[in-house]
């Protein structure tokens, strides 16, 4: 069967993206399945570039299409900030405690009317033979002022969608799914995936 592998080891996205391509005749690989795939570093200016190089990379590895995501939070009143460097935001091994406490200490001063944010998500899907796409997910949401909820991950507790009046860390997986950023871009990735097959690129 003509297979495509995730280029991730987070199982979590491994497994949702398993989910979102099940009915296709398609094997659904991740870096799991290859111990020894080379390590990436994300040092990419934009998402675009990171999601480009690790699925270019691993593409080539495998010989197989590839796919690759990067996201990360852009909060308005820092210029888009912390943007590529979401995970490090507080340093190299920072945690998402340490990142969300730094966050709230830089916006310390925004007033309520100017948090506004947005999550972006990138994927890029890369063939062996040469193909190329990117697509995005964004989601628009505000940053509340004290941690709230306790499920999800990253900036979660601290992400308010305000047509929910709930942080990402209040709502459940399938909900956040529903709207998130990631979910946007997964759900544009099934007709590319649906075209390669018919075209014999995967
Ligand atoms: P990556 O694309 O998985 O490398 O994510 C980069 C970083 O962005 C994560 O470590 C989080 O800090 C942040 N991030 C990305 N997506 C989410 C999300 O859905 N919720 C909270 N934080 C996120």
């Amino acid at each position: 069967m003509a297979a495509i592998v995730i280029a991730s080891r987070n199982e979590h996205k491994v497994e949702e993206i398993r989910k979102l391509l099940a009915g296709l005749a398609v094997d659904v690989l991740s870096l799991g399945d290859y111990p020894d795939a080379p390590e990436i570093d994300e040092d990419g200016a934009t998402f675009q570039a990171n999601a480009l190089k690790k699925a270019r990379v691993i593409s080539q590895f495998t010989g197989l299409v590839a796919l690759a995501d990067d996201s990360g939070l852009e909060v308005d009143s820092l210029d888009g900030k912390p943007g590529v460097w979401s995970a490090r935001f507080a340093g190299e091994s920072a945690s998402d405690a340490e990142n969300n406490r730094k966050l709230l200490r830089c916006m310390a001063d925004v007033p309520p009317g100017e948090r506004k944010a947005q999550f972006r998500c990138v994927i890029a899907l890369v063939s062996p033979k040469g193909a190329e796409r990117l697509v995005e997910g964004i989601c628009s949401g505000v940053i509340v002022e004290e941690e709230r909820g306790s499920g999800g991950f990253g900036y979660d507790p601290l992400f308010l969608v305000p047509h929910l009046g709930k942080t990402f860390a209040e709502l459940s997986t399938e909900e956040k799914n529903r709207i998130s950023h990631r979910g946007k871009a997964l759900q544009q990735v099934l007709p590319i995936v649906r075209e390669w097959l018919e075209h014999g690129l995967i």
